[in-house]
């Protein structure tokens, strides 16, 4: 990220996505439909690239244990649309709900722990209501309450008591007492699968992926060789009817998330809360992500869940929150709620009898008595949960440079193992040899790298291209290749150039480019 102000690097990043094919507006030619984005054929290369160095890490090449061994953890695909019951069973159906506020006059809708309030300290006359655009709150106080802003506290909406909301601008208009009270709006998206459609078939589309880990424990514990403590992964999509979809893919309708469900011994579970906390913080600065620009958000007291005895954000500095922190990822300590909610509702049995556990008991000379109860138990559950399409967000921010010097004028320095191409190849011109020299290298190289040929329009402009989707490395065969068989490797930090033998490419490129 620069030091250009954070709407226009905001802007900036939008328009480069578009413009080279990362990130389109979903349904573009029938205008768009709000919160939802297709990712293009350079997008969905690096939300891949994402999701499987996550993958790796989590279930091909889990970190090691607070005991020196790798921990357990195995892959999930569930399905989107779940038995309805599975939604009340959550708690999903009765309580996944956002405040919202309508505005009458205007038909604007807000997320009501969204609005802010500049509230006057002498309780003399009208508050102003903004969104992001506090600016424009500040200029009706002056122009229309000829007064000064300084003289005005902030507060968010939902503060405020009922009586207070008369007096209140909405965000969009210059009259008073327009804004209703909040009320709950559910985030979830309604379906009926099959011919009938009434309310005993309707169901919903998955708000979270971890819904379909719970409802598989058994299985996985019966069918496979697991045993607690260990984890089940899953990636996939996640759709939350969202009041105000904003910030281009971070807050939308349809997303995609990673998830980590770990079962452990409720003894265990705060030990394994830390482990996790420092893990998931270590991964995302392992893809290139400034350690300064990432924080924890540990979450108070009030807000946490009634089951949660521990809960911690993972936070970036996006240019819409810097100077502050929005969030990422987040780590819960859910205690046995959801198990045990899903023993409760389907009326089976999710506890697990710990064999270890026992016999570690037996060899302490534990009482039989105490042995039976705390061998079995319903596991206690820590999920470290991530946004991908949020981490795309993140890396793209990340990445962005603006560099006046170069034809380009900005660029993307993504982590060279993450970027969508790896290496463009070049002939210097299409003709002399080049081309058959430059389609050689590229045959060999494609096999391992996602590589782009490219022979049209001048050297700079090829580069300039490079530049802006961020590819790490170009190779370009000229005229001196013909003599003696030496290549340029040109680096898309540094923007300088290296001649090396086209032999060393491959092994150029190996060393830059694993991990
Ligand atoms: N199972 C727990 C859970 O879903 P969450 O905090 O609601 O927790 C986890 O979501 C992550 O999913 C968030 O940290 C964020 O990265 C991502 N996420 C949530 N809602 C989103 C939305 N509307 N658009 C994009 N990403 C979202």
């Amino acid at each position: 990220m620069s030091d250009t102000p954070a709407a226009s690097v905001m802007d900036a990043i939008v328009s480069l996505c578009k413009r080279r094919g990362f990130i389109y507006p979903a349904s573009e030619i029938y205008g768009g439909i709000r919160g939802f984005w297709d990712y293009g054929p350079l997008g969905v290369l690096l939300k891949n690239n994402i999701r499987d160095d996550w993958w790796r890490n989590m279930v091909e090449c889990p970190p090691i244990g607070p005991d020196g061994q790798p921990v357990e953890i195995v892959g999930l695909d569930s399905a989107i649309i779940q038995h309805p019951k599975v939604w009340h069973a959550s708690g999903h159906v009765d309580s996944f709900n956002d405040p919202m506020v309508d505005d009458r006059e205007t038909k604007g809708r807000y997320r009501a722990d969204h609005v802010k309030v500049l509230v006057p300290r002498d309780g003399q006359g009208n508050s102003f209501a903004f969104v992001e655009d506090r600016e424009a709150a500040e200029k009706k106080i002056k122009r229309d309450a000829r007064r000064n802003p300084t003289d005005y506290d902030e507060v968010i909406l939902t503060t405020l008591p009922p009586e207070a909301y008369a007096r209140v601008v909405g965000p969009d208009t210059r009259t008073p007492g327009t804004l209703t009270e909040p009320r709950a709006f559910s985030l979830m998206l309604d379906t009926y699968p099959g011919p009938i459609r009434d309310e005993d078939n309707k169901t919903y589309l998955r708000p979270e992926t971890a819904q379909g880990i719970f409802l598989q424990f058994k299985n996985v514990v019966d069918t496979t060789r697991v045993k607690v403590p260990f984890g089940i992964a899953q990636v996939g999509k996640s759709f939350r009817n969202e009041v105000t979809p904003r910030n281009f893919i971070f807050r939308s309708r349809e997303f995609e998330q990673m998830e980590l469900e770990f079962f452990c011994p409720p003894d265990d579970a705060l030990m394994w809360y830390e482990f996790w906390r420092a893990q998931r913080m270590a991964w995302w600065q392992s893809l290139g992500i400034d350690p300064s620009h990432l924080c924890y958000r540990d979450h108070d007291a009030d807000e946490l869940a009634f089951y949660s005895k521990a809960t911690v954000d993972i936070e970036y500095k996006y240019p819409f929150t810097a100077p502050g922190f929005g969030e990422l990822e987040g780590i819960a300590h859910r205690g046995d709620y959801d198990l045990s909610q899903h023993a409760k509702h389907s009326g089976q049995k999710l506890d697990y009898f710990d064999q270890d556990l026992q016999l570690r008991l037996k060899e302490q000379g534990t009482s039989a008595e105490e042995i039976k109860t705390r061998s079995r138990y319903v596991p206690n559950v820590i999920e470290p949960s991530s946004g991908l399409t949020r981490g795309v967000l993140v890396l793209l921010c990340e990445a962005y440079r603006r560099d006046e010097s170069r034809p380009s004028g900005e660029y993307l320095a993504f982590k060279p193992s993450l970027a969508p191409v790896k290496v463009g190849i070049f002939p210097l011109v299409n003709k002399e040899g080049m081309p058959e020299i430059a389609s050689k290298l590229y045959m060999d190289l494609r096999q391992k790298y996602t590589c782009e040929f490219d022979a049209k329009q001048s050297i700079g402009k090829r580069y300039a291209r490079m530049d802006e989707i961020g590819t790490p490395y170009c190779v370009t065969i000229d005229g001196d290749t013909l003599k003696d068989q030496t290549v340029t490797v040109r680096d898309r930090d540094s923007a300088t150039q290296q001649r090396i033998n086209i032999d060393q490419v491959g092994s150029y490129l190996n060393e830059r480019l694993s991990g």
